[in-house]
């Protein structure tokens, strides 16, 4: 299934100009993106917003192979959520179809890549020919070490709030906990990210600055990077622009420098 095809080609995983310039640099443990823009994107060539979906599971490509080649640790890519549901059904549909058009397409390449897929967010209310896909790619890539891509899918970060706030009173009340052993780190290891470090940093296309239900415990310290191309115009060259912006801000952490 490929109708949008013919619109924009695959591109090669080719290094850039500016990739000698990030040797030495620092590379970020955890880059999250929100990968915003594919409908106005698609708006501004006429195109329908399908289109512009399918534009940006190319560039999702391109970013993966990047962040794989630069040695980031994590990659978490916001690809649906909660709130993506108030969408027309016929635009939901394709999103899922895209879902099932890139691991089918992909998977041989990032099992080859050593790359290991997790998924944050509700998959069971995703349709059945999707949630094969998706288990069939966890399993795949589950002895993986290398790249931790995960894909925030049928993902908000209230909801996942809301689902650790219960997991913890059920401790309490079977008496696995008491209240006063609830801190910081009980509440961190009962949401969806247990065991996976904060986003160094997060990038958001589309020229919108917000965060949109996305992480919003884990990002207490992260660093923002918002950028005003739209997500299908987003290449390996604004990725290793945005670490190179982030290797020039100073993290204090509320401490002094
Ligand atoms: C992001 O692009 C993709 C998803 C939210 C699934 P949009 O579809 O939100 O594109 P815009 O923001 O309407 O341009
Ligand atoms: C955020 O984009 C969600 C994803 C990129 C998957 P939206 O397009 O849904 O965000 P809003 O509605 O502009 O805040
Ligand atoms: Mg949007």
């Amino acid at each position: 299934m490929r109708p949008f095809g013919n619109w924009l080609k695959h591109e090669k995983s080719v290094k850039s100009d500016l990739h000698e310039r990030l040797i030495g640099e620092n590379v970020p443990e955890h880059v999250a993106i929100i990968m915003d823009g594919n409908g106005r994107w698609a708006k501004a060539r006429s195109l329908p917003r399908l289109a512009g979906h399918h534009s940006g599971m190319l560039a999702m490509r391109e970013v993966v192979r990047a962040s794989d080649d630069l040695g980031i640790g994590y990659l978490t890519l916001y690809s649906f959520s909660t709130e993506n549901w108030k969408r027309p059904l016929r635009e939901i549909e394709y999103l899922w179809r895209l879902v099932d058009e890139f691991f089918a397409l992909d998977i041989e390449e990032l099992v080859q890549r050593n790359v290991r897929i997790s998924i944050l967010g509700d998959t069971t209310e995703l349709p059945a020919a999707t949630q094969t896909t998706v288990n069939r790619a966890l399993a795949m890539t589950v002895n993986n070490t290398g790249l931790k891509l995960q894909f925030a899918l049928n993902y908000g970060s209230r909801r996942e709030i809301v689902t650790a706030v219960k997991k913890i009173a059920q401790m309490t009340v079977s008496g696995e906990l008491t209240v006063d052993h609830i801190d910081e780190a009980v509440f961190t290891n009962a949401l969806a990210t247990a065991g996976i470090p904060d986003p160094d940093l997060l990038i958001r296309t589309s020229g919108d600055q917000r965060i949109s239900n996305f992480l919003l415990w884990q990002i207490a310290y992260t660093e923002l990077y918002f950028v005003q191309e739209m997500w299908p115009e987003f290449k390996r060259r604004h990725l290793e622009e945005a670490i190179l912006a982030y290797n020039s801000r100073e993290r204090r952490f509320g401490g002094l420098k």
